[in-house]
C-alpha cells in the first residue's frame, strides 16, 4: 500500500526543504503583511530525518505576535510530508527608521521614542521607565533620556547609583537595570537657574542628545517635560524621531490637552506611535473588584483622534513605590498583573514602530539594513 511498509507502519518520507519553505511561504506576517519567506524572515533551516528547525527573524524582540507566528509556522511545517518534529527559534533585528544623513546625529540609535503628554503628572516618567525596562527585558538594547529639565526624576526612578561621566567632549551615560541613562539631573547644580528660558532649554536638550555616547541602541526612550513646550519642539527639530507616545489619564482624555499634544506632533511631522491610558483603573487588593476611579474612555478618545491605542495601565501603589525606591515593578515583580500591563504597552509600541518603519518598505531593503541583535 502506498506510504506504508509491510508492517503497516508509516514509511519514512524524506523531508524536502523546498517544501518546508513553500509551507512557510503560506504564513503571513500578521502586522506587516507579506509572508515570512518573502519578508526574508526565515533563516537557518535544518532538516534532519523528520526533524525540522529554523529561525524566525522578528523586527523587534518585543514582538507581541510571536506566539501566533510560532503556532502558524509550526502548523504549516507539520503539514509537509515526513515532518515529525518542528523546532522554531527566534531572533530579532531591529531595522532603523532612518538611514543616511538622518543618522549622523545619533548614528548608533535605530529608534527614538518621545514620551509626551498634554499636562503634567499623568505618569510620563513612569511610562518612559516602563517602556525602557520592558524593551530591555525583551532583549533589546535600550537608552533612556530624561529630557525633563524642570523636574528630572528618571535617575531616582531607575535607581541610578553611579552618575554619568565625561570623557573629553563626550558624555558617558549611567546604566541601571540594563538601560543606559542620561538625565539633566546629572548636571543640575545649586547655581542652575530655577526658571529655564526657551533658548537654554533648547541648548541643554541638544547637548544631552548629541554629546552622549549612546553606542548601539535599538530604542532610545525620551521622557519629555509636561506640555507642548520648547523641549518637544527642540527635540523634534534636532533629531529625526521615530514617533511619539502620548500618555493620558482617564480624567483628561476628554480635555483639549491631549488634542493639543497630538496636534503639535502632527504639525512637527512626528508620527504618533500611539496613546497609553495610565492610572486607568484600580483593582482592590482585598475584594479584587475593578474600579474605574477617573472614569474610562481612553480607547474611545484614541479612536476619535485616529491614534492607535497601546493599552491601559492600572493605578497601583506598587507602581509608585517602585518609582520611589528606584526598583521598577517590572524588575522586582515581572509577572505582577501591573507589570504585564506595562509590558503589553511596550510590545504594542514596538510593533507599531516596526509597522511605521517597514510597512511600505520592500523586504529586500530591510534585510540589508538589519542591525544584529543578540537574543537573550
Ligand atoms: N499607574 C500608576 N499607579 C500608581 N502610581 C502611579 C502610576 N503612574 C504614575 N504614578 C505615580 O504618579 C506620580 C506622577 O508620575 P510621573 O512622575 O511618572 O508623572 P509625569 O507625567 O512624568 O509627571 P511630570 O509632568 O511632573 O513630569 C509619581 O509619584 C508616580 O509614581
Ligand atoms: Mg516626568
Amino acid at each position: 500500500m502506498f506510504g506504508r511498509n509491510k508492517n503497516n507502519a508509516p514509511a519514512v518520507v524524506d523531508v524536502n526543504p523546498g517544501e518546508v519553505m513553500a509551507a512557510l511561504g503560506t504564513v503571513q506576517e500578521p502586522e506587516l503583511g507579506g509572508d515570512l519567506v518573502t519578508r526574508k524572515m526565515i533563516e537557518d533551516l535544518k532538516v534532519e530525518g523528520g526533524k525540522v528547525s529554523f529561525t524566525v527573524v522578528l523586527t523587534t524582540p518585543a514582538c507581541p505576535l510571536k506566539n501566533q507566528i510560532e503556532s502558524e509556522a509550526r502548523a504549516a511545517v507539520m503539514s509537509v510530508p515526513g515532518v515529525r518534529e518542528v523546532r522554531v527559534n527566534f531572533t530579532s533585528r531591529v531595522v532603523p527608521k532612518f538611514g543616511g544623513n538622518h543618522r549622523q546625529i545619533l548614528p548608533g540609535v535605530a529608534h527614538t521614542i518621545a514620551v509626551a503628554s498634554g499636562k503634567g503628572g499623568v505618569g510620563k516618567s513612569t511610562m518612559s521607565v516602563g517602556l525602557a525596562v520592558a524593551l530591555q527585558q525583551s532583549g533589546a538594547r535600550v537608552g533612556l533620556l530624561d529630557a525633563d529639565i524642570y523636574g528630572p526624576n528618571v535617575p531616582i526612578m531607575m535607581g541610578v547609583e553611579t552618575m554619568a561621566s565625561q570623557q573629553g567632549e563626550r558624555l558617558i551615560p549611567a546604566e541601571s537595570h540594563g538601560v543606559k541613562i542620561m538625565s539633566m539631573a546629572f548636571f543640575l547644580t545649586d547655581s542652575s537657574p530655577a526658571v529655564w528660558r526657551g533658548p537654554m532649554v533648547s541648548k541643554m536638550i541638544q547637548e544631552l542628545l548629541t554629546k552622549v555616547d549612546w553606542g548601539e541602541l535599538d530604542y532610545l526612550v525620551i521622557d519629555l517635560p509636561p506640555g507642548t513646550g520648547d523641549a518637544s519642539l527642540t527635540l523634534a527639530q534636532t533629531v529625526p524621531l521615530t514617533g511619539a507616545v502620548v500618555v493620558t489619564t482617564p480624567q483628561d482624555v476628554a480635555l483639549s490637552d491631549v488634542v493639543k499634544g497630538v496636534e503639535m506632533f502632527k504639525k512637527l511631522n512626528v508620527p504618533l506611535i500611539g496613546m497609553v491610558e495610565n492610572m486607568s483603573y484600580f483593582v482592590c487588593p482585598h475584594c479584587r473588584e475593578r474600579t474605574e476611579i477617573f472614569g474610562h474612555g481612553g480607547e474611545l478618545t484614541a479612536k476619535r483622534l485616529d491614534l492607535p491605542f497601546l493599552g491601559e495601565v492600572p493605578l497601583h501603589p506598587a507602581i509608585r513605590e517602585g518609582g520611589d525606591i528606584g526598583m521598577p515593578l517590572l524588575v522586582s515583580a515581572p509577572d505582577a498583573p501591573q507589570s504585564r500591563a506595562i509590558r503589553r504597552v511596550a510590545e504594542q509600541a514596538a510593533a507599531r514602530i516596526s509597522v511605521l518603519t517597514l510597512k511600505n518598505r520592500p523586504a529586500s531593503i530591510s534585510n540589508r539594513t538589519f542591525i544584529p541583535l543578540t537574543p537573550r
